[in-house]
């Protein structure tokens, strides 16, 4: 296979623990995530040791692994199977002994020292005990940890959570995962945002009426209804995914590309957000959810959430943030989008078209294509002046390099093996987002049906108005 990245050096040679290796997020993301970083040659020296409590052997985890391949990588080649199977390991039972005898075996043989790196790609209180096997396995000194969301439910929850794990774990050593940060097009609002000169003059309150990050799914529960219960769009998709996303869109510039350098940029961002408050979310439930397996006919769980919040500092004071997400809604997408105060004088009377199609917009979509669009009003060809809306667009798709973007998961895991934590969240981070969120964790607003394949119920508009939701867009974007 050609090394599409061979301006990277390698990763050092790396063991990766994978607990709830025969997971659904393993089989979907990390197993294909992990044998990419193979075959590109960024990880050369990789070494995988799997477990999880399902009843497993050395045999039938390689098949598990070939099936996540075939069904998420498409053809590989015998060659390239051989390759990755070589690394491959598996613990059975997740005690402290099996898990240290896997690791030797793994490590058996090789030249070089391996880092280690365990993936615990578990839900909360199962870390817990991983993490007490770990230390029992004196597999922690010197190790690395990667944790996956939910970081607790609530602020208490959250640091007790993050005081089990230092204690066995110094914060240095926590990457704790949040998967939209990996993808190609959320680094891309750092590089556009402070590479170039044009566009930080104008990412101001003097200039911005207001910004959405809306990410709509159109997926269901896809047979997660007991984690979803427990859990709802807030804590799901909120507090990690959008309010992290919505960081990089508001800080301010960081001193150095340094991880500690933009960690401080973004805690500071949310150090200054303002309390959410109930007066400020609609909570929504899909028609049909109480009757879902696994569900509580009374639940009270949003499959929905709107909510308007404020960065409260001298940026951004005054400026709303519109945050939306939920499942099975009309469309999937993932959008992030600036809207433009209006010229503060119009020459262009009523009925030539100004203003009809909202205010002018920079678009962000975080899909892999990691597309950007600045719509603006220019003139309609022929007599008259008669405006339209019109916009400049571009997609990585376009570029030589599209074939280099990595999946978020290959991208995060790459990053935590070269110990690098600029795109993880820290314990502080993680707290600051449950305390603003107390008052609606505490007295939440009722959950409000909405039909399925649709965008909402109905007061999402109340929320925003006298602005609109720039979703579903008028202009689909260009092909
Ligand atoms: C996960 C949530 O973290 O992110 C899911 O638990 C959600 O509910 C998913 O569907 C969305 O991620 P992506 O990358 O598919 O947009």
């Amino acid at each position: 296979m050609v090394d599409k990245h061979a301006s990277l050096n390698p990763g050092p040679p790396t063991t990766v623990v994978l607990f709830g290796a025969t997971g659904d997020l393993s089989k979907r993301k990390l197993i294909p995530g992990l044998f990419r970083l193979t075959t590109n040659e960024l990880l050369p020296h990789l070494r995988i040791v799997g477990t999880s409590l399902d009843d497993h052997t050395q045999e039938s985890f390689l098949n598990f692994a070939r099936e996540s391949l075939a069904q998420f990588e498409g053809n590989i080649s015998d060659e390239e199977w051989a390759n990755f199977a070589r690394r491959l390991t598996w613990a059975p039972g997740g005690t402290a002994k099996a898990l240290k005898k896997a690791v030797a075996k793994a490590e058996a043989g090789l030249d070089e020292p391996q880092n280690r790196l365990h993936y615990l790609s578990v839900p909360p209180q199962a870390a817990l005990a991983v993490i007490k096997t770990l230390d029992q396995a004196g597999l922690a000194e010197g190790a690395r940890i990667v944790m996956e969301k939910p970081f607790g439910t609530d602020l208490e929850s959250a640091r007790r959570l993050n005081a089990s794990v230092h204690e066995v774990f110094d914060e240095e050593q926590v990457f704790r995962i949040d998967h939209f940060l990996g993808k190609e097009a959320a680094l891309n609002i750092l590089a556009f945002r402070f590479a170039n000169g044009l566009f930080e003059p104008i990412w101001h309150r003097n200039m911005i009426d207001h910004i959405q990050i809306d990410v709509p799914e159109a997926l269901g529960l896809e047979q997660r209804a007991a984690f979803y219960e427990a859990t709802g769009a807030y804590r799901d998709m909120v507090v990690t995914h959008l309010l992290q996303v919505m960081a990089f869109t508001a800080m301010e510039a960081p001193t150095s590309l340094a991880p500690a350098a933009i960690t401080e940029e973004k805690n500071k961002v949310f150090r200054s957000m303002l309390p959410i408050g109930p007066d400020d979310v609609v909570r929504g439930q899909y028609s049909g959810y109480r009757n879902e397996d696994g569900v509580d006919p009374e639940s009270e769980t949003e499959t929905f959430i709107a909510l308007r919040c404020f960065v409260d500092n001298w940026r951004w004071a005054g400026v709303p943030f519109y945050l939306r997400t939920g499942k099975n809604m009309a469309e999937g997408m993932r959008i992030i989008s600036i809207a433009f105060k209006e010229p503060p004088k119009s020459m262009f009377p009523p009925g030539s078209g100004i203003g009809q199609s909202g205010p002018d917009h920079l678009t962000f979509d975080l899909a892999d294509e990691s597309k950007m669009s600045l719509s603006f009003y220019g003139k309609r060809p022929g007599p008259g002046f008669r405006l339209d809306k019109l916009s400049m667009q571009f997609s990585v798709g376009e570029t030589n390099s599209s074939a280099h973007v990595l999946e978020a998961y290959e991208r995060l895991i790459l990053d935590a093996v070269r110990g690098d934590r600029t795109l993880f969240t820290t314990a502080a981070g993680v707290e600051r987002l449950w305390e603003v969120s107390k008052e609606l964790i505490s007295d939440p607003p009722p959950v409000r049906p909405y039909a399925k394949g649709t965008w909402g119920p109905n007061q999402i508009h109340q929320l925003i108005a006298p602005r609109a939701w720039r979703l579903p867009f008028e202009r689909a974007w260009r092909g």
